[in-house]
C-alpha cells in the first residue's frame, strides 16, 4: 500500500478507513522487560507463524483521537483513559502492560510526527490514534508469550457510523458479543471478531449495527456494535447499562459526567430492558469511534421501535454532542485533566 499524501486528502470527505502515515511508534518486550520503543517508517510486522496473537488471540488496542483546534493546535482527550483501559486489557489477556505515561508520550510522538494528518479545525475530521499490543513470541501450546510488541499508529478519520448526526438504525440478534464473566470488560481482538458475523447480518438487513443482548438473559441493552448504549429518559435521567461484559467506554463516562454536571440531567448505570424501551424519548450509541451517534429505531423481534426520530436527532443528544465535541476541539472549557 502507497503512503499517504496529506496533500491529496480531501478533508470534507473523510471515511473511516486505513491509511498508511509516514510515522508509528513501536517497542519490543523481552527478556521480561519493555525495550526503548523508537518512530519508525516501516508499517508491516514480522512475527513468527507460532506468534501467540495469530492462534490464541493475545491482542488487544485502544482506539482515541487528536483534534486541531480553533487556533491550529493539537490536543488529545483523556489519554491517561486509554492508557489505563489497556493496562486492564493487558492483564487479562497475561500481557506484560506498557507503562502508562509511556503509552501517553509514544501517542503524542505519533502525533507530532503525523501532524500534518490531523484534520483542519471545522471539518469535523480527527486524527484516530490505534495502539496495539500483539504477542509475537512462537509458542504452540496455550500459554502466553514471551515476546510483545507494543505498537501507536494513526489516520485522519471523519465518521465511523456513516449518518454521523443523523440517526440510524439497528437490530437485536441471536448471537453474543461477549461472555459474561469473559472479555467483555477488556478491549481485545476476539471480541470483535465474535461481532463480524452478527455485525455482517446486520447491515445485509439494511441497519447499521446490532444491539447487543445480554448473554445470560437477552432481556438487557448492552452495547450498540463497536460502541455504548446511552438512552435519556421521558423524565429526563440519562441511563447507560451496567454490565460484566460491556467495554468501559471513556465517551461513555465523560458524558455520564457531563449530563449531570453541565446539563443538570441525572446520570446513572443501570439495567436497560429490551422490552421498556418507551421510557426513553432519546437514545444513542457513543465510542471514540463513534463520538455520539443518535439511533433512530431498534428492531426487536417483530417490533420496531423509534426513538425520538428515525431522521433527526433529539435536541439533548444534540447538546451532549456539542458539549463533548466543543470540548474535544477546544471550543468548551474542558473538565480539569481532560485535555491534553
Ligand atoms: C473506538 O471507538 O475507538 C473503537 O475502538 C471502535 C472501533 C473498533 C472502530
Amino acid at each position: 500500500m502507497d503512503k499517504a499524501n496529506a496533500k491529496e486528502i480531501d478533508w470534507n470527505n473523510l471515511g473511516f478507513s486505513y491509511m498508511d502515515l509516514p510515522y508509528r511508534f513501536k517497542a519490543m518486550y523481552k527478556n521480561g522487560e519493555w525495550q526503548e520503543g523508537e518512530l519508525t517508517e516501516d508499517s508491516s510486522l514480522n512475527m513468527s507463524e507460532a506468534a501467540t496473537v495469530l492462534h490464541y488471540g493475545q491482542a488487544d488496542f485502544e482506539g482515541m483521537k487528536a483534534y486541531r483546534t480553533k487556533d491550529g493546535s493539537i490536543q488529545l482527550f483523556r489519554p491517561d483513559q486509554n492508557a489505563h483501559r489497556m493496562h486492564n486489557s493487558c492483564e487479562r489477556l497475561l500481557m506484560p502492560p506498557y507503562p502508562e505515561d509511556k503509552f501517553v508520550e509514544a501517542v503524542k510522538k505519533v502525533v507530532k510526527a503525523n501532524a500534518d494528518f490531523v484534520p483542519p479545525y471545522g471539518t469535523g475530521g480527527t486524527l484516530y490514534i490505534r495502539p496495539l499490543m500483539i504477542g509475537v513470541g512462537p509458542t504452540i501450546g496455550v500459554h502466553p508469550s514471551d515476546k510483545y510488541l507494543f505498537t501507536v499508529f494513526a489516520m485522519p478519520v471523519g465518521n465511523y457510523f456513516k449518518g454521523g448526526l443523523t440517526p440510524t438504525n439497528f437490530v437485536t440478534s441471536e448471537y453474543d458479543r461477549a461472555a459474561h464473566m469473559g472479555t467483555g470488560q477488556s478491549k481485545v481482538g476476539g471480541n470483535y471478531a465474535a461481532s463480524l458475523l452478527p455485525g455482517d447480518n446486520a447491515h445485509k438487513k439494511g441497519f447499521s449495527d446490532v444491539l447487543y443482548l445480554d448473554p445470560l438473559t437477552h432481556q438487557k441493552i448492552e452495547e450498540v456494535g463497536s460502541a455504548n448504549f446511552f438512552g435519556i429518559t421521558k423524565d429526563n435521567r440519562f441511563i447507560t447499562p451496567d454490565s460484566p461484559s460491556i467495554l468501559p467506554s471513556i465517551t461513555k463516562y465523560s458524558l455520564l459526567w457531563l449530563a449531570e454536571h453541565r446539563l443538570n440531567l441525572k446520570a446513572e448505570q443501570s439495567d436497560v430492558y429490551i422490552d421498556d424501551l418507551d421510557k426513553f424519548k432519546e437514545a444513542g450509541a457513543c465510542g471514540t469511534a463513534a463520538v455520539i451517534s443518535p439511533i433512530g429505531g431498534i428492531q426487536h423481534g417483530d417490533d420496531f421501535h423509534v426513538f425520538y426520530s428515525e431522521t433527526e436527532v433529539g435536541p439533548l443528544t444534540k447538546k451532549l454532542y456539542d458539549l463533548l465535541t466543543g470540548i474535544q476541539f477546544g471550543d468548551v472549557e474542558a473538565p480539569e485533566g481532560w485535555i491534553q
